[in-house]
């Protein structure tokens, strides 16, 4: 079975070219096949004549003969390649980048299924290993690689990482294909401030004397902070849709779970009828991405599992295993109540839940994500939908928090009564602003609701990464634009 495979690979594989005609005979070149790392590793070309391109992660010089890891970032693993002395090279360096050309052949070693017995190693790129950050054979923390940006992802636990997120992105554009959303490209810019919070980016052009200047736009303009209303906007015309890209929050934290720039995607769903309409999309998403990045980045998981947060595959399954959870903002708060931790943050009822909250009641439930639902209607933005209890008043909206991390996701169903928006709105200030949001309330209105998720949480959440800075290729946090 592997012989017929290998064989009917190499044979499709045989280009010809230079059919240079010498009298009545024909010579014939055959050159080689280019292949990806991961395609080369595979075993599927033994036999074949290839060629492989990418950055030397290993080299090793022996009397007779010399040993290289080949890698360009299409798996974690590398590709051996193992040459003659001959064509050692002072500038085959770790971290160079090279061009190799041989046959694939079985490795007699276990720990590799094949190597590249090299004819001609040619190097396009030298790098000096005195200068260059990463030193071969050392595993450097999360900590220490992120000093440089813009050569992180060489490394294995950054390239990892990279292949992760774009899997997961993926995934999720594939489960949100799978369950009939269609996808909108909402504003990047926009006039308005959607939660009616601070935390905004002023979009401007430079400085200018001119009065009428001074808007480019005519109007104060914002980097986007949610695309949930643009998303209502289209869910008054389409049942189910959503939307995955950047947000930006000026907000002035250096923490370990915010960022000033991150990825969040957010869903809108109409004609809901409860809470759960929600937090069964929430949950779905969550498992369908997680099971698809598990089966497809096998070996990349299990780097971040193995040396960056030891022992957090079993939170995972645990995490897949089980349903979740879904408690009352009432009941979270006496669990909080009745614990004989000593909190920083007051945990009377009508407090925002704090990241000390959050922890310890997603251990409460079993160290497993947990919905926490109906928080105090004050707490809430001013689209957030009335619940209308007495006299603990409450509003619809929905926090899913997660081991590790806490708010994974934040949703609400929106209050789709006219009258009680308008009053909400006016009580607010903001009637005048978001006039053309009551029309979506008096053209057609349906009960609905959505939710965000915030990506790098997302990926912090199942690889155990402690540090949001190290879920995203370029963090930009307070004080902080690197390249
Ligand atoms: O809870 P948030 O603020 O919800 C909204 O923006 C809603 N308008 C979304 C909606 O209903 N369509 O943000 C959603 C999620 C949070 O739960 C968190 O995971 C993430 O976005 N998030 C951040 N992630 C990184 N850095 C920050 N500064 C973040 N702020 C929020």
């Amino acid at each position: 079975m592997f012989r017929t495979a290998v064989k009917t690979l190499s044979l499709a594989s045989s280009t010809f070219i230079s059919r240079a005609v010498l009298g009545s005979r024909h010579y014939c070149k055959k050159i080689p096949t280019k292949l990806r790392v991961s395609e080369a590793v595979s075993g599927l070309n033994v036999g074949a004549n290839i060629k492989v391109q990418g950055w030397v992660r290993s080299v090793r010089a022996q009397k007779k003969n010399l040993f290289l890891h080949l890698n360009d970032g299409s798996s974690l693993q590398s590709l051996q390649i193992i040459a003659t002395s001959e064509l050692n090279n002072p500038l085959l360096t770790f971290g160079s980048a090279v061009e190799v050309t041989g046959v694939l052949k079985e490795s007699p070693n276990q720990r590799q299924q094949v190597e590249l017995e090299a004819e001609q190693i040619s190097v396009v790129g030298e790098c000096n290993p005195v200068d260059f950050p990463f030193k071969i054979k050392e595993r450097h923390g999360l900590d220490y690689i992120r000093q440089f940006p813009h050569l992180r992802p060489r490394t294995n636990a950054s390239s990892s990482l990279l292949r992760i997120r774009s899997q997961a992105t993926a995934a999720i554009h594939s489960y949100f294909k799978e369950n009939g959303f269609a996808q909108i490209h909402t504003p990047i810019i926009t006039s308005n401030d959607c939660e009616g919070a601070g935390e905004l980016f002023e979009v401007a052009p430079p400085y200018s004397e001119n009065e009428e200047d001074k808007y480019f736009f005519s109007a104060p303009a914002y980097l986007t902070v949610s695309g949930q209303l643009h998303l209502e906007v289209m869910s008054g015309a389409f049942s189910r849709v959503y939307t995955f890209g950047p947000t930006f929050r000026a907000e002035n934290s250096q923490s370990r779970r915010h960022l000033a720039e991150f990825y969040m995607v957010e869903a809108e769903i109409s004609f809901t009828e409860s809470l759960e309409d929600l937090t069964k999309v929430m949950e779905d998403m969550f498992r369908s991405a997680t099971e698809d990045v598990l089966t497809h980045c096998a070996q990349d998981v299990a780097l971040f599992h193995k040396h960056v947060a030891p022992g957090h595959r079993d939170t995972v399954d645990r995490m897949l295993k089980t349903q979740f959870p879904v408690i009352t903002y009432n009941e979270a708060i006496d669990i909080l109540n009745r614990s004989n931790q000593k909190f920083d943050f007051p945990t009377e009822w009508g407090c925002d839940l704090q990241t000390e909250h959050e922890k310890y009641l997603v251990k409460h439930c079993g160290d497993v994500p947990v919905f926490v639902t109906d928080y105090p209607y004050d707490l809430k933005p001013f689209y957030a939908r009335d619940n209308h209890d007495h006299p603990k008043h409450t509003a619809a909206a929905v926090d899913l928090l997660v081991p590790g991390v806490g708010e994974l996701c934040g949703g609400s169903l929106r209050e789709e009564r006219l009258d009680l928006l308008r009053t909400r709105l006016q009580e607010v200030g903001l009637d005048d602003t978001y006039s053309w949001y009551l029309d979506l309330r008096r053209f057609g209105s349906v009960p609905h609701g959505g939710f965000g998720l915030g990506f790098e949480r997302y990926l912090q959440c199942i690889l155990g990464i402690d540090n949001i800075k190290d879920a995203i290729p370029f963090p930009r946090f307070s004080h902080s634009c690197l390249l």
